[in-house]
């Protein structure tokens, strides 16, 4: 049995392949239709969320399958002290896999020794968010064509940004990746990505913290949000809430054939004029992570495919 806590679980093999399928599901869904009509996904969000539990949930729906779930620690049975171990050995009577996000780092990983079914992680804490990063894998490779030989800015919350690290340590394996960290100094990218990552892999990137002058450059802009949640102080949230706003003045100064990805939420990082520039690409990532997941939940539940 196998779980998903990093997208590094992942050979970058088996990541061609699910990107794949998720590329052919896109095409060709009504194949997919029945695929999973005797399975049941559980999604246990002890932290709040928009796209992934609904597009986890769309997912197994648009395969055949159904889905149960809490949406909020307060709803289940986390209020009265029950452990993430005893949780999921309980889901794993009612479900064949289960998306799990916690506001702890490791506690997916912790339900994943405990369980009985494929636990994916759904992000957790300031960590990690694999299912994010597949999404934005297939989002670029669509839109561009390539995972190899591109320059990626990522802007905004490098610090606390899980969905950065994730995207990050996936991209090192592939060839010519170019990093653009901009981050003001207090949300810089952590030193275990900077040294561990980065920089024991021979990665060229640079560390700037002016969104226009890094913009010329890239093939890729992924933007962030400052996360209002992981701050311990509202006053720091406050300072740096707004430091990159991007807008179709900064957008001039961006290649014509750059795309714009952003995990979502957005708060005020990306203004909404941008929305209907044909470089803004997030709502299509939204897209394409329907696709990745369904592809996942089909991999990690070793279902037999159609021809
Ligand atoms: N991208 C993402 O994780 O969004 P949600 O927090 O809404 O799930």
């Amino acid at each position: 049995m196998r779980h998903l806590m990093s997208p590094l679980d992942f050979s970058v093999e088996e990541l061609e392949k699910l990107l794949n399928l998720a590329d052919d599901i896109g095409k060709n869904p009504k194949k997919y239709a029945h695929t999973c009509d005797d399975k049941r996904l559980a999604t246990l969000f002890y932290e709040p969320s928009t796209r992934t539990r609904l597009s986890f949930e769309a997912a197994m729906m648009n395969l055949g399958g159904k889905v149960l779930g809490f949406s909020s620690a307060d709803s289940s049975s986390a209020s009265k002290g029950e452990s993430v171990a005893d949780t999921i050995r309980v889901v794993s009577c009612y479900a064949d896999i289960c998306a799990m996000r916690h506001p702890k780092e490791g506690a997916p990983l912790v339900a994943s020794m405990a369980s009985n079914i494929p636990v994916i992680n759904a992000g957790d804490g300031g960590h990690q968010h694999p299912t994010q990063t597949l999404t934005d894998l297939l989002t670029i490779r669509s839109l561009k064509g390539r995972l190899d030989n591109i320059t990626i800015g990522l802007c905004g919350d490098l610090k606390f940004g899980r969905t950065v690290h994730s995207l990050i340590e996936a991209l090192v394996r592939y060839e010519n990746v170019k990093f653009v960290l901009i981050s003001p100094e207090e949300l810089r990218i952590p030193s275990y990505i900077r040294e561990d990552v980065l920089k024991r892999n021979n990665i060229e990137f640079v560390e700037e913290e002016r969104l226009e002058d890094a913009l010329p450059a890239l093939d890729i802009l992924y933007m962030t949000r400052v996360q209002k949640e992981r701050f311990f102080n509202e006053e720091d949230y406050i300072r740096m809430k707004d430091f990159y706003v991007l807008d179709k003045q900064k957008m001039e100064l961006a290649p014509k054939d750059m795309y714009i990805l952003h995990p979502l939420p957005r708060v005020n990082e990306i203004s909404v004029e941008v929305d209907s520039d044909p470089r803004a690409a997030y709502f299509k990532q939204v897209q394409y992570g329907v696709y990745v997941r369904m592809a996942l939940i089909l991999t990690l539940l070793e279902v037999e495919l159609p021809c």
